[in-house]
């Protein structure tokens, strides 16, 4: 028999991830019966795309389709809200991440799923890359021994001569703390639940800075900016001017009197409150340390990791966009401590994220593969990477060391 899924927000990543990948890839085992979202023209847009009946109320879509699971795909702030009245009406519930954006919100998901009894997967699908699952192959096999310390850094470009990436997350509901909890949570969830799960350790204490270099209303160029790059009178003088394709009109602009959600919002607006340039450093609960930044504005998009361990020092580093000339993309080198060095090169893999989302969507939709690294990520990993950048927002906030211990209980 089929299994059914209902969809809580009518997101771009409800449809590019999951919705689309049912319809051609996994319709024999995989069916999409209803949607919600409070913008009822997203709703529309996702229902014509895929079939879904539409629901203007959360409980009632559940009551009445009764799914296998609920896929929680809306802004992160409002992750909490529907895992937790899912789980409370009986229903499991994947989810995006962040699971959610700071602790008492964590301690609210991980007490009602311990009271519920029911099931919270957590979509970490960086895990699936080939590079990071080979990372964790060869820590847990014991290459570099004991682990000692990471240094994990990864940049964003601000340039749309490459992708834009990093100045993309300013024109939208991501740029704004209470929705987000910014680049630390929103973003480094990603990273800090790829260390946690590489190192196979749990984060303790943390301490953070951040600030705000490039985007935001202090760095606003000009007191006449518009609210929104089709309404700015500095569109041939901005670097990040943009336009919106086919796709984003039909869905975002052609929405906006409903709600006023607009996706070319300018990156200097008022509202705009997160850091684009931040570091982290962590203690874990069985001693190792991690040290980390992500930066916003970077040059050019990628990541360097660096694990050193009792027998040795593993190094990885994958440049995503630019700088062809010293790509170094998918090789991972080993030191060991008699100056001997062994080269890991992997095959080039296609499809999104290095073919990882294709791994992980057969988890969740067939399940029938192997799990001997322990790919597969609930309540606990979420919660983990989760509170390394909340508590990190909150260490930038007070000035302190922040202690998990004093947040949550786990
Ligand atoms: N894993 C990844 O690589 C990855 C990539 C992109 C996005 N994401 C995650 O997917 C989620 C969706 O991101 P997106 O950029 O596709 O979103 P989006 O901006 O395309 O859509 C968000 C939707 O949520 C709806 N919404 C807003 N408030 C709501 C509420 N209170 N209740 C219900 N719906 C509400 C909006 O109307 C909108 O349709 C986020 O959690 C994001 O972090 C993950």
């Amino acid at each position: 028999m089929k299994k059914r899924y209902c969809f809580a927000g009518a997101s771009g990543r409800a449809y590019g991830m999951y919705a689309a990948n049912i319809l051609d890839g996994f319709s024999d085992v995989a069916e999409i019966a209803g949607v919600f979202d409070i913008n009822p023209g997203r709703s529309a847009w996702f229902a014509r795309k895929t079939g879904a009946r539409i629901y203007d109320d959360f409980d009632k879509m559940m009551l009445t389709e009764k799914p296998d699971a609920v896929i929680v795909t809306t802004v992160d702030v409002f992750h909490s809200d529907y895992i937790i009245r899912a789980m409370e009406l009986g229903f499991d519930v994947i989810t995006e991440k962040p699971m959610t954006i700071d602790a008492e919100r964590c301690q609210k998901i991980l007490d009602t799923e311990k009271a519920t009894g029911r099931k919270l997967t957590v979509t970490f699908n960086y895990r699936y890359r080939p590079d990071f699952t080979k990372i964790k192959e060869l820590v847990k096999s014991g290459a570099i021994g004991d682990v000692y310390s990471v240094h994990f850094e990864w940049s964003l470009d601000r340039s749309y001569v490459l992708s834009g990436h990093g100045a993309s997350y300013y024109r939208r509901w991501n740029s704004v703390m209470e929705k987000s909890g910014g680049l630390f949570v929103h973003k480094a969830t990603h990273h800090f639940d790829l260390i946690n799960w590489i190192i196979d350790d749990q984060p303790k204490k943390i301490a953070a800075f951040g600030k705000m270099n490039v985007y935001g209303p202090k760095n606003r160029p000009w007191k006449d900016a518009g609210p929104t790059c089709r309404e700015c009178p500095h569109k041939s003088e901005c670097e990040f001017y943009y336009v919106q394709s086919e796709d984003e009109i039909e869905r975002f602009q052609n929405n906006e009197h409903y709600d006023g959600y607009k996706m070319d919002a300018c990156v200097f607006r008022d509202e705009v409150n997160i850091y684009d340039t931040m570091s982290a450093i962590v203690e874990y609960r069985g001693g190792k340390t991690l040290s980390y930044s992500l930066n916003s504005t970077a040059a050019y998009e990628g990541w360097k990791m660096i694990i050193n361990g009792s027998k040795g020092r593993l190094e990885a580093q994958d440049v995503e966009t630019g700088i062809q000339s010293i790509r170094d993309t998918d090789v991972i080198r080993v030191f060991d401590l008699a100056n001997r060095i062994t080269e890991y090169v992997l095959p080039r893999d296609t499809g999104a994220h290095g073919g990882g989302d294709k791994r992980l969507l057969r988890m969740l939709f067939v399940g029938d593969l192997p799990d001997p690294l322990g790919h597969f990520a609930g309540s606990r990993d979420g919660a983990n990477s989760i509170l390394i950048g909340a508590l990190a927002n909150k260490s930038i906030q007070t000035g302190r060391i922040i202690d998990v211990d004093d947040e949550v209980k786990l």
